[in-house]
């Protein structure tokens, strides 16, 4: 494993190789300031987001984190998200989580895990909302397979419920919802069929009824 030292080099010789390539190369990646898409992924780093997809680095715009989330309460993840709504105009959000995932698999453990505990509680309470299916089903890594991907619609559903994205439609803006899945095996993504694009995709009760002039969750 390369020292960090090593690693500037490695930087130097990579940054040099574009320009080898292509003089412009950097000029070229300043001026992609408007990404079409996001990302919300798992911290995962085995998959790197716009080589999955085929687009160049500077048209998704790319936020991860353990297992996936999209949590009310996260600044993080909220303030990424507003940023790429009301800022760079984002028209798709797409939720990716992958088969396997580490978060999912501890939510799956009754064991403490430290503080990520509270971080995956989330998806601990969408296991017990599907605790029949789970039960039904005899296979363990079936199990998480399906929890991998309950994790990715619950998050695709969380997000609908924000403001940013409910005034963002409200507003006629163009902004569709996705959740995607992927397994480390073969790398390939696959839609889940969970695409939300309009206020009439959100339960009612999530609604928010009116656009304020704050632009918090
Ligand atoms: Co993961």
């Amino acid at each position: 494993m390369p020292e960090p030292e090593h690693l500037l080099d490695n930087n130097l010789a990579w940054a040099q190789e574009h320009l080898r390539q292509n003089a412009e190369f950097f000029k070229h990646l300043a001026t992609l300031k408007n990404p079409k898409y996001m990302w919300i992924g798992c911290s995962d780093s085995r998959m790197p987001a716009n080589e999955m997809i085929g687009v160049e680095p500077g048209l998704v715009f790319v936020h991860r984190n353990v297992a996936n989330q999209v949590q009310h309460t996260d600044l993080n993840c909220l303030s990424a998200v507003q940023y790429a709504v009301d800022v760079l105009g984002v028209e798709h959000i797409i939720v990716t989580g992958h088969y396997d995932c580490g978060g999912v698999k501890a939510a799956m453990e009754s064991q403490h895990f430290g503080i990520v505990d509270n971080w995956i509680r989330g998806i601990r309470d969408t296991y017990i909302d599907h605790a029949d299916a789970m039960a039904a089903c005899c296979d363990k890594e079936k199990r998480l397979d399906m929890l991998c991907e309950l994790n990715v619609k619950r998050q695709v559903d969380k997000l609908s419920h924000t403001r940013i994205v409910q005034n963002a439609w409200a507003a006629g803006k163009d902004l569709s919802l996705h959740g995607w899945v992927y397994r480390l095996q073969d790398g390939l993504l696959h839609d889940l069929g969970v695409s939300k694009s309009c206020a009439n995709d959100v339960e009612a009760i999530y609604r928010v009824a009116s656009v304020p002039d704050s632009p918090e969750d």
